[in-house]
């Protein structure tokens, strides 16, 4: 029986052992993480992280082939694939600060697996990490005197948060890089016959290792990219009259463009885009390439100009000033589906309306929790109400940050007749119905389009 373990069990490491073991009872799948909190809920119904069909999946598997554990060690030392699925924030310290990747609990990682391991290992590198990582670390786990074999694949995840179970499920396609050696093409036929499982074999790409960890990084930046190019229209739409949605309509029909990823918003969030882009910049960066570290960095610099361009318009059009006034935020999450706040545009959003003295109540389905650990510092001034007609009652303005579905569904009559006039709402993904919002009587204001005011 073949037994993967896989340091790390969050939003990647969790959902794609959970579907690996759903799909391959014969393999044993063992997850291990140091926080004992999120090993202890992996086994509950109460998952550490929200996502929609992932419980399905964990039942199915939990304690046939699949189990959770904090003994890392154990872990490692009776696998023959380790999965490493573990964080790798932005460096906000020495050299690279606010670019290149921490690698420290990739490297820490890599000692262990080096330490413990009495057989020889596949090792798979799953997280996002800059370009020749894994070299450093076969060096790191060949170092020393354990004569035992370790060999790295690179295996980058395209999952989105939101649709993980639907991703990891069916995927466009599966990356894995290995060693042009005789070992390294026998490891990456190990790992082409798990996912063979269930992916058909065309879906299944293979290159070599370097190929594969950047290829994670550029569909990430070009992803990005796109977000950010509709969103420097959606200000010039908003400026001309135009209308977004129409143009995104109208290019999207293109088939050489193709219509996804191009709904303007108040910005990208997410733990993948702004560290993979600003990762592709200091590898650029490292390589002299100045000119396309410049290109890549302007698609970050456009989203936080995005953020700050939606709270500037909130300040305009209610009157220059938002001090003492409510404002309630509908979505903290950075995107529908997900309890995940990292690098959610609302964090923005949020801090710079405080910073205006309004009195900021922040509501979401799922997100509360995270939301309360992002604003830590500013707890006197922001509060949390989890039912959105709580939130807006009494507020000025209703700032919509997350297209959460069943905001589509609110009453928003009633929400009308209990805010202070006049009301106005601020919708960041445009998903409300602004005509009908317009005739309640609210100043509708949106991305990439007109606004909507009764005011003369
Ligand atoms: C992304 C990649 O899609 C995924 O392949 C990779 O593995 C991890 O990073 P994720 O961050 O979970 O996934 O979400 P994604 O759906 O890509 O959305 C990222 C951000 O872009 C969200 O804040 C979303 O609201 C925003 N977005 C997306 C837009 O503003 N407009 C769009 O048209 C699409
Ligand atoms: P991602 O979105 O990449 O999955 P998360 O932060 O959700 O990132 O998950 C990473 C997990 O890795 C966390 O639960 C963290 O506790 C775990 N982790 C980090 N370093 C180690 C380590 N050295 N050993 C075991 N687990 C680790």
């Amino acid at each position: 029986m073949t037994k993967i373990c896989c340091i790390g069990a969050g939003y990647v490491g969790g959902p794609t052992m959970a579907m690996i073991a759903k799909k391959c009872p014969d393999v044993q799948v063992m997850v291990v993480d140091i926080n004992e909190e999120r090993i202890v809920a992996w086994q509950t119904d109460d998952l550490p992280i929200y996502e929609p069909g992932l419980l399905e999946v964990v039942q199915e598997a939990l304690g046939r082939n699949l189990f959770f554990s904090t003994d890392v060690d154990q872990g490692i030392r009776d696998a023959d694939i380790v999965f490493v699925s573990v964080n790798t924030p932005t460096k906000t310290f020495g050299e690279g600060a606010g670019y290149a990747s921490d690698l420290q609990y990739w490297e820490l990682c890599a000692r262990r697996i080096k330490e413990v391991s009495t057989s020889d290992k596949i090792i798979v590198e799953k997280s996002t990490l800059p370009v020749r990582t894994a070299e450093a670390m076969e060096r790191v786990l060949h170092s020393g005197d354990n004569p035992v074999h370790f060999e790295v694949l690179s295996n980058p995840e395209f999952l989105a948060e939101g649709t993980a179970i639907e991703d990891l499920e069916d995927p466009d396609r599966v990356l894995i890089g290995g060693h042009e050696t005789e070992s390294g093409q026998k490891a990456l036929q190990t790992l082409v016959d798990i996912y063979a499982t269930w992916i058909p074999r065309e879906r299944i790409l293979t290159t070599n290792v370097w190929s594969s960890e950047l290829s994670k990084l550029t569909a990430n930046a070009f992803l990005a990219q796109r977000v950010s190019s509709i969103n420097a229209i959606s200000a010039l739409c908003e400026a001309t009259g135009a209308d977004v949605a129409d143009v995104a309509h109208a290019i999207g029909t293109d088939s050489r463009i193709g219509s996804k990823f191009l709904k303007a918003s108040i910005g990208f969030g997410g733990s993948c885009f702004k560290k993979d882009i600003l990762n592709l910049v200091y590898l650029c960066e490292t390589y002299g390439l100045q000119a396309p570290a410049d290109y890549w960095r302007q698609v970050v610099a456009m989203n936080e100009y995005q953020e700050t361009r939606f709270v500037t318009t909130m300040l305009r059009s209610m009157f220059n000033t938002i001090a003492s006034k409510r404002i309630a935020i509908f979505g903290f999450a950075f995107k529908a589906d997900t309890g995940d706040t990292r690098e959610s545009p609302a964090i923005r959003v949020c801090r710079e309306l405080a910073g205006e003295h309004a009195k900021v109540v922040v509501s979401d389905p799922k997100a509360i929790a995270n939301a309360r650990v992002e604003l830590s510092d500013l707890l006197d001034q922001i509060g949390f109400e989890e039912d959105p007609y709580a939130a807006a009652e009494g507020a000025h303005a209703i700032a919509l940050l997350t297209e959460w579905k069943q905001y589509k569904e609110l009453d928003f009559q009633r929400i009308y007749d209990s805010m202070a006039k006049p009301a106005f709402i601020f919708d960041g993904r445009n998903m409300l119905d602004h005509q009908a919002l317009f005739n309640i009587g609210f100043e509708v204001y949106s991305i990439g389009k007109g606004n909507k005011t009764h005011l003369k």
